[in-house]
C-alpha cells in the first residue's frame, strides 16, 4: 500500500466528512495516502465509513488505529480528546485534532502540553483558515492596494454573524451538543471557535473584548446567542453574533462584513463565496481563487458535495502535504490554544455581564 497511513477516530458527523475529503482528494490523485483504519465505540459507524474508506481495520479500540497509522484524525465528542491525543502522542504518531480542542482552556492547555512535549507534527480543525473564499479575503485585506488600482485604506471594523439550527438534529445525529459537560459550552466555544480564530487571523491579535451571552432552548451550561466584541492591537473593532436557532431551512452559513476607510468587502458563505467588494469607485465581485478552481476540479465527488467538502479537503491535503515535505502544519496547536484563550476571556467577560476582559 502506497503513502501515509491514516486512521479515523470518531466516525460521526466531522469523521464522514474527513473519510469523503481524503476519500474526494485520494480518487483526484491530489494526496497519496490511504484510510487504513475507522475507529468508532459505536461498531456500525467504525464499518460504515471503513467500508466508504475501503480500510483493512475497522475498530472500537483506538491502540489497534493508532498502531495501524502513520496519521491519526481524531473526531470524537469534544471531553474525549484529551485520552486520544495522550495516547497518539505516547505513539508518535501525527495528529490532526478537531476543534475545541477540550472543553475548557485548562484541558486544552494540558493537551497542548502533551502534544509539544511529544513534538508530533500536528495541526487543529480550524478549517475556516483553508476555506479558499476567506483565504482570498485574507490576502485582499493584507494588500495596500485592491485590484481596482485604487487604496484598500485603514482596516476599521468588521462584523461576523454565524447561525446554524441547534445542532443536535439534522445532519448532527448525536445530542452530545446539548451537554455542557461534553461539549464545555453551547455556541461560543463548539462552533465560534472558528470564528474567532478567523478574527484573530484576519485583524491579527486581540488587546481586549467585551462578550454577553444566552440561553433561550434552556440545556444547562448551552448558551444559543453569544456576542464577543474584540478589540484588536491592529486598531480593528470586530463583532460576532453567534446563534443557535429553531430554523431547520438554515443549517450552517456565516456572513462578514468589513470595512476599511476606503472600502467595504462582504463575505456572503464562507465556504462558496463569493466576496463582493465596494469601494467609490462602484462595485466589484470575486469568485473562487484559481488555485481552488482547480482542487475543485479534480476532486472526486458529486458536483454538489463539492463546496461543502472543499475546506476540509484543503486542510487534510495542507496537513498531508506538510507531513511529506516535513513543514510544520498549520494552523497547528498553539493556534488552537489561542482561540481557546480568547473564548475563555469571552466566557468570563459575559459572566461578568459584559465586563471589559484583557488579553
Ligand atoms: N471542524 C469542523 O468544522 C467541525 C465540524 C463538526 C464537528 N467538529 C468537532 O469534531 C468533534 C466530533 O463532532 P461530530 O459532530 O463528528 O460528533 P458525532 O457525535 O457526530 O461523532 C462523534 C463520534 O465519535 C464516537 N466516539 C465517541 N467516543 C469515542 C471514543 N472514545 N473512541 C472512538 N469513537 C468515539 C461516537 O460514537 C461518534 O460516532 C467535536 O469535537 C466537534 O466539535 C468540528
Amino acid at each position: 500500500m502506497a503513502g501515509t497511513r491514516i486512521a479515523l477516530i470518531g466516525c460521526g458527523f466531522i469523521g464522514t466528512v474527513h473519510g469523503a475529503a481524503l476519500m474526494a482528494l485520494r480518487d483526484g490523485s491530489l494526496i497519496d495516502a490511504e484510510v487504513v483504519a475507522t475507529c468508532d465505540i459505536d461498531g456500525a459507524r467504525a464499518k460504515s465509513l471503513g467500508e466508504l474508506c475501503g480500510a483493512s481495520f475497522v475498530t472500537s479500540d483506538p491502540g489497534c488505529a493508532i498502531d495501524a497509522a502513520e496519521a491519526v484524525w481524531i473526531c470524537t465528542p469534544t471531553s474525549n480528546h484529551a485520552d486520544l491525543v495522550h495516547r497518539v502522542a505516547a505513539a508518535g504518531r501525527a495528529l490532526y485534532l478537531e476543534k475545541p480542542l477540550a472543553p475548557d482552556l485548562r484541558a486544552a492547555e494540558e493537551i497542548s502540553k502533551a502534544v509539544q512535549a511529544a513534538g508530533i507534527p500536528n495541526q487543529v480543525g480550524l478549517v475556516l483558515r483553508s476555506s479558499p473564499p476567506v483565504a482570498a479575503l485574507a490576502e485582499l485585506i493584507s494588500q495596500a492596494s485592491l485590484p481596482t488600482g485604487e487604496d484598500l485604506g485603514v482596516p476599521m471594523a468588521a462584523v461576523l454573524r454565524d447561525d446554524q439550527f441547534f445542532p443536535i438534529q439534522g445532519m448532527y445525529q448525536s445530542r452530545w451538543r446539548s451537554q455542557v459537560s461534553v461539549s464545555g459550552g453551547g455556541t461560543l466555544i463548539e462552533h465560534s471557535i472558528h470564528d474567532i480564530d478567523m478574527l484573530l487571523w484576519l485583524f491579527g491579535k486581540a488587546s481586549s473584548l467585551t462578550a454577553r451571552k444566552a440561553n433561550h432552548a434552556g440545556y444547562p451550561g448551552i448558551e444559543d446567542v453569544a456576542t464577543v466584541t474584540l478589540t484588536h492591537e491592529s486598531g480593528v473593532i470586530s463583532t460576532l453574533a453567534s446563534v443557535w436557532h429553531a430554523i431547520l431551512t438554515r443549517p450552517s452559513t456565516r456572513r462578514l462584513e468589513i470595512f476599511t476607510s476606503d472600502a467595504m468587502c462582504v463575505l456572503k458563505d464562507e465556504m462558496a463565496g463569493p466576496i463582493r467588494l465596494q469601494t467609490s469607485s462602484g462595485e466589484l465581485e470575486i469568485g473562487m481563487p484559481k488555485e481552488a478552481v482547480a482542487v475543485i476540479s479534480r476532486l472526486a465527488a458529486p458536483e454538489p458535495l463539492k463546496l461543502s467538502l472543499l475546506a476540509y479537503a484543503m486542510a487534510d491535503m495542507a496537513f498531508l502535504t506538510a507531513l511529506s515535505t516535513g513543514a510544520p502544519p498549520e494552523p497547528g496547536i498553539d493556534v488552537g490554544l489561542e482561540a481557546h484563550r480568547v473564548v475563555d476571556a469571552a466566557y468570563r467577560s459575559a459572566a461578568a455581564g459584559g465586563a471589559p476582559r484583557s488579553l
